[in-house]
């Protein structure tokens, strides 16, 4: 049976991680893959998630199953937080949230969802998206398509590229859209470009899927959801995957969820009904840690301000990373013109390095980033930033 298995291509993103890991160099940086460092280079163990888990140890719990789709109270505010308390459909009983295993594990929950009920559609990703769209729908069964994009000549959306290619897909088509902090571009969409591709989706009875996985890390988790609250006053089925492992620095206990945006409370319960279906086919029920650490700091006045605090300060950083990459790159590298990094939105830069570029970064300087070019800009701090600089300078 095995002897035929022909070897599988390392992961474009978490294979990088893999060949960082065993990189002896001590000066070694993974501007791969999308975390968030703090200034001394670690993953940040934020103080809502030490309180959080410091009240629920005074009270410790037995470690049954949960229910199917997850904690309640887990589901109860991660739909507040996605939809908002005073939303129509939160308030009409519509929305749905399951908990689900990270971003990833929202979005195939929402692709076997799909596929058993729309069996006949396709899926359309952004060109480029993160590398593990197409994967995961293809996966599940589906063609995926691209709509046009990133325009590498203005480092910027092209917008009428995508609109028109909206205009064009099926009735039925599902259509996977950014919520926030495109990955890997960092180019989003305004406000009035939303507003245009709302009612193109609407009028032509598309399915939108919405990805938000950097909520908070554009603008603020306000501003940054927006559009999923706009997209459900609009109408119309609409799915939501959301994570919680960069906003709260909790990669390995895979807490995300799966919303869905039904048009009538009894909808909503069939929906539900059949969500459940697919995670018990695929690991029966989640975890339990994640959840209730995420519950309880959402859903507790004090936690919830020192989330947000610390949430505004990784943003912050970020954002200073990026001022400092374009000043120190105007300077070892003059001639280039870097300053589309400070619009960029979010952890990563599609910087325009090339496949060629990020190879000798990697081999020549210990320095790892994505095929595409895409840096996480949050890995980079105050120590690492001048050997980036300079290393992105030489190979330039
Ligand atoms: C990324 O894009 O680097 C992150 O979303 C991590 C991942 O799972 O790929």
């Amino acid at each position: 049976l095995f002897s035929a298995i022909e070897m599988a291509p390392r992961d474009p993103i978490l294979g990088i991680t893999e060949a960082f890991n065993a990189d002896k160099n001590p000066n070694k940086v993974n501007l791969g893959v999308g975390v968030y460092y703090d200034d001394n280079g670690k993953v940040p163990l934020l103080d809502c998630v030490r309180k959080a888990e410091a009240q629920l140890m005074e009270k410790p719990t037995p470690r049954s199953y949960l229910p199917i789709d997850g904690l309640a109270a887990y589901d109860k505010a991660v739909q507040e937080l996605v939809f908002g308390a005073d939303s129509a459909v939160v308030q009409e009983k519509r929305a749905v949230t399951v908990q689900a295993l990270g971003g990833t594990g929202a979005l195939k929950i929402g692709a076997d969802f799909l596929k058993r009920f729309s069996p006949n559609s396709q899926v359309w990703i952004s060109d480029p998206s993160w590398e593990n769209h197409r994967a995961l729908f293809e996966a599940a069964g589906f063609v995926v398509n691209n709509y046009p994009y990133y325009d590498a000549a203005t480092r910027g959306v092209n917008f009428s590229g995508m609109l028109n290619a909206l205009k064009e897909m099926p009735a039925g088509s599902i259509v996977l859209l950014h919520a926030c902090c495109h990955n890997p571009t960092g180019a989003d969409l305004t406000q009035e470009q939303w507003t245009e591709v709302i009612s193109v989706v609407s009028q032509r009875g598309l399915v939108p899927f919405l990805d938000m996985a950097y909520q908070g890390f554009g603008d603020g988790i306000e501003e940054d959801g927006k559009v999923v609250r706009r997209f459900a006053e609009a109408g119309g089925p609409l799915l939501v995957s959301n994570s919680f492992s960069k906003s709260f620095s909790l990669y390995g206990e895979r807490v995300g969820a799966l919303s869905i945006a039904a048009v009538s409370a009894e909808e909503a319960g069939r929906v539900l009904s059949q969500l459940k279906r697919v995670v018990r086919t695929n690991y029966s029920n989640p975890p339990i840690h994640g959840g209730q650490v995420v519950a309880s700091t959402l859903s507790s006045p004090e936690l919830r301000k020192l989330w947000e605090d610390e949430l505004a300060g990784m943003r912050v950083r970020i954002r200073e990373m990026r001022q400092a990459l374009v000043e120190k790159l105007k300077d070892k590298a003059p001639g280039q013109d870097f300053d589309f990094v400070i619009k960029q939105r979010g952890m990563f830069s599609y910087s325009g390095l090339t496949k060629e570029q990020v190879a000798r970064l990697r081999d020549e300087y210990s320095i790892y980033a994505v095929d595409t070019g895409r840096i996480c800009v949050a890995a980079l701090n105050s120590k690492n930033i001048d050997a980036v600089v300079d290393a992105i300078a030489k190979v330039l």
